[in-house]
């Protein structure tokens, strides 16, 4: 983890008067970004004028909040949760209101500022928002792995089935009750011991059609690369429910690298706290989720925004 050490150097890691960047406890490839309990109390007072409604239907408060938090650390929030998410190395991080609040509104305030301070999130078809919040329950009658509880939820990346950039992701944890198991599946590409065999395949640039299931409110096909390259670095556009191979090559190719991405022992499951979020680079992060273990009473409920880069 040579590496990771490098971009250490190059000063991700520090403490400010507003903010600590610290190596993630459970991963040399996240950063936990704790923002000092004075900044988010501030951010709670400034924003309790602003409702979510307002949010919703006016773009640009959702500016403005980011705005808000930025300029309560000095200004300095911003560069740092751009720069990380834009660094191979690394690429993600967790950060979260501290338990200064319990309000879902607040979540989503905060998770609201923490995106746009980073870029601009996609239309979310599902919720018909710039975001979605989805709960995982002990009964599911849904159509994709999203909301079932007790099974695997495999690595995949984020926007394979709409026609715009997926840049980053974020999911905030916004309740959880009875939840034993559940936690977030990680893994980073470079981390990922069967990368060359796979990036290099024959296959690997080969266009795969993608079509959603009907709750994602998306009609359209789209076809996508498995493989592609950024900073002459392999970056990845995969998840296997909506992928449609033509032949029994192509879906050879695809069952075996998801096999293979599954088995790595660099795989982190993440717990994350209810007020907490985490940021990922969907070029180069995989995510999923372990299954739950079995209660009537579950409930589990995350906020997800995802989108692409500033200018
Ligand atoms: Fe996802």
């Amino acid at each position: 983890m040579s590496i990771v050490k490098s971009s250490r150097e190059q000063g991700f890691i520090q403490r400010t008067d507003f903010f600590e960047v610290a190596e993630h406890p459970q991963s040399q490839r996240l950063y936990q970004i704790n923002i000092r309990d004075h900044v988010i109390e501030q951010f709670l007072e400034d924003t309790s004028d602003i409702s979510i409604q307002q949010l919703e239907y006016v773009p640009y408060m959702r500016f403005v909040v980011a705005d808000r938090l930025n300029s309560l650390t000095n200004g300095k929030l911003k560069e740092v949760l751009t720069t990380i998410l834009h660094d191979r190395n690394t690429g993600g991080y967790t950060t979260g209101t501290n338990s200064k609040t319990s309000e879902s509104d607040d979540y989503v305030k905060f998770s609201t500022a923490i995106t746009h301070l980073i870029g601009e999130p996609n239309f979310d078809s599902m919720s018909g928002n710039y975001y979605a919040r989805f709960s995982v329950t002990d009964i599911d009658n849904s159509d994709s792995y999203l909301r079932q509880p007790y099974r695997l939820f495999t690595l995949h990346t984020d926007g394979t089935f709409v026609d715009e950039a997926t840049d980053w992701l974020l999911m905030m944890k916004m309740k959880e009750e009875n939840a034993v198991g559940g936690e977030s599946r990680l893994l980073h590409l470079d981390d990922w011991n069967e990368l060359d065999i796979y990036s290099n395949h024959g296959l690997a640039s080969k266009e795969i059609t993608y079509k959603a299931p009907s709750s994602k409110n998306v009609s359209k096909e789209i076809k996508r690369k498995t493989f592609f390259q950024i900073n002459n670095k392999p970056c990845m556009c995969f998840i296997d429910q909506f992928a449609y191979p033509k032949n029994i090559e192509e879906a050879n190719y695809l069952k075996s690298l998801s096999e293979s991405m599954e088995n790595d022992p660099s795989l982190i499951e993440l717990s994350l706290p209810v007020g907490d979020l985490v940021v990922l680079n969907n070029t180069f992060w995989l995510h999923g989720r372990a299954a739950f273990e079995k209660n009537s009473e579950l409930n589990r409920e995350l906020l997800r925004q995802r989108g692409c880069f500033s200018e």
